[in-house]
């Protein structure tokens, strides 16, 4: 039997790989789920494996909280010694963060297969560790699997028709993840009742990206602005650690009450109840338009261009101003058509799985 080593690490990763994983049961493919510990707070982590019912993780190198060097090369280092020693066809790693790059690099200098999902992505911006990440990752994986056209066509200008790997459209993973646990956030979610909200009557805001919390300007502007609209339109945040941290830290006033961060399944309430998304979130930009909700991005690129071409989402970056103007904008907008399928077809994990048995079978 095939066996394959999946390597998470942070929130987005669990999402992504719990529809993938639940794909793989009944491939006949072993899977070996490697949690490198880089996000570990119970909500944060452990909240996904049980709402989601991922498989338990195999090993947890509990590597957190560190300088991004000093991460990547402890992640590089753990999995490594797991890697030698249960001698796995693939390694299957997701997204753009420390724990993708980690787990390529060390499957890729043992020779073996790395298979990379949502790859071909890019904002442009190289100051990001993110864009660090996916450009190394996607340049070491053997198979690409790419969400859009937009992200196949990015690989093709850099060459990748050219190399030694294959790219394969398949369509958003976090597609097939929302398809599939909507329904039961529906079913188990009491977030909207606990919270005392009104449907329709929020805007639902996350921010953590380190662009924005690490440069203290652009972190007092989106808060001056999330305060001047929460006395206009209520904020419900849940809040990401490192951005609580450094609010704490540096005395920044809000107005508004941040949550916990939430599972995913009160989160899709969140999303399918709010008036519309503030974020700087990858993954939440594409939920806010999955249940069709508009999206102001605070950043100044995003890496899914089309939902800013077919007018779904608007980039403001930190800047309070256009934060407001998008705001208002918004309050005025009349509703269009989400139903244009942008991210495939809620297929997205079986044809990974499909994709990768054919692989292995020719090994
Ligand atoms: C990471 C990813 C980012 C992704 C995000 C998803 C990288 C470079 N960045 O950013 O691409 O969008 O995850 O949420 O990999 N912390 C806690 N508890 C936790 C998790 C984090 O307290 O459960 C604190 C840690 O002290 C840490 C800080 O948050 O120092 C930042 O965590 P880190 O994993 O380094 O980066 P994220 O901002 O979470
Ligand atoms: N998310 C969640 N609870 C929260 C905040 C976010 O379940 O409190 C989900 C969100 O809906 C999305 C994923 O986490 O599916 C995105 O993670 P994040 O924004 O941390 O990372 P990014 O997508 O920017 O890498």
């Amino acid at each position: 039997m095939n066996k394959i080593v999946t390597i998470v690490g942070a929130r987005p990763q669990f999402i992504k790989a719990a529809v993938v994983s639940r794909a793989l049961q009944t491939s006949g493919i072993r899977e070996i789920i490697v949690h490198t510990g880089q996000h570990f707070d119970a909500n944060m982590s452990d909240i996904f494996f049980t709402e989601m019912q991922i498989p338990e993780p195999d090993y947890n190198l509990e590597i957190n909280s560190l300088n991004h060097g000093a991460m990547t090369g402890r992640m590089l280092e753990g999995i490594e010694k797991i890697l030698l020693e249960e001698k796995p066809d693939l390694v299957l790693v997701y997204g753009d963060t420390n724990s993708t790059l980690a787990g390529a690099l060390s499957a890729k200098k043992l020779h073996i297969k790395v298979a990379h999902v949502e790859a071909g992505l890019r904002s442009f911006n190289l100051r990001m560790p993110e864009e660090i990440n996916r450009i190394l990752t996607d340049r070491i994986s053997d198979l690409l699997f790419c969400p859009t056209k937009n992200a196949v066509d990015n690989l093709k200008k850099e060459g990748y028709d050219t190399f030694d790997s294959q790219l394969f459209q398949v369509g958003d993973v976090m597609y097939d993840a929302a398809l599939f646990y909507g329904k039961l956030s529906d079913k188990h979610s009491t977030v909207i009742n606990d919270l005392k909200i009104s449907k329709g009557k929020f805007i639902l805001c996350t921010i953590h990206r380190q662009e924005n919390t690490d440069n203290i300007d652009s972190l007092f502007s989106i808060m001056d602005a999330l305060n001047t609209l929460n006395r206009e339109m209520q904020v419900i945040m849940p809040i990401h650690p490192r951005t609580k941290k450094i609010i704490k830290n540096r005395g920044i006033k809000i107005n508004f009450h941040p949550i916990d961060p939430v599972g995913y399944f009160d989160m899709i309430q969140l999303i399918k109840h709010s008036l519309f998304v503030i974020t700087d979130s990858g993954g939440l930009q594409k939920e806010a338009y999955f249940y069709g909700k508009y999206c102001i991005t605070v950043r100044d690129q995003t890496e899914w261009i089309e939902l800013v071409e077919n007018g779904y989402n608007f980039l403001t970056g930190a800047n309070k101003e256009h934060i407001i103007s998008a705001f208002n904008a918004l309050m005025r907008q009349k509703p269009v058509d989400f139903s244009k399928q942008l991210y495939g077809d809620g297929k997205a994990s079986r044809k990974i799985v499909n994709a990768l048995k054919r692989s292995l079978s020719y090994d």
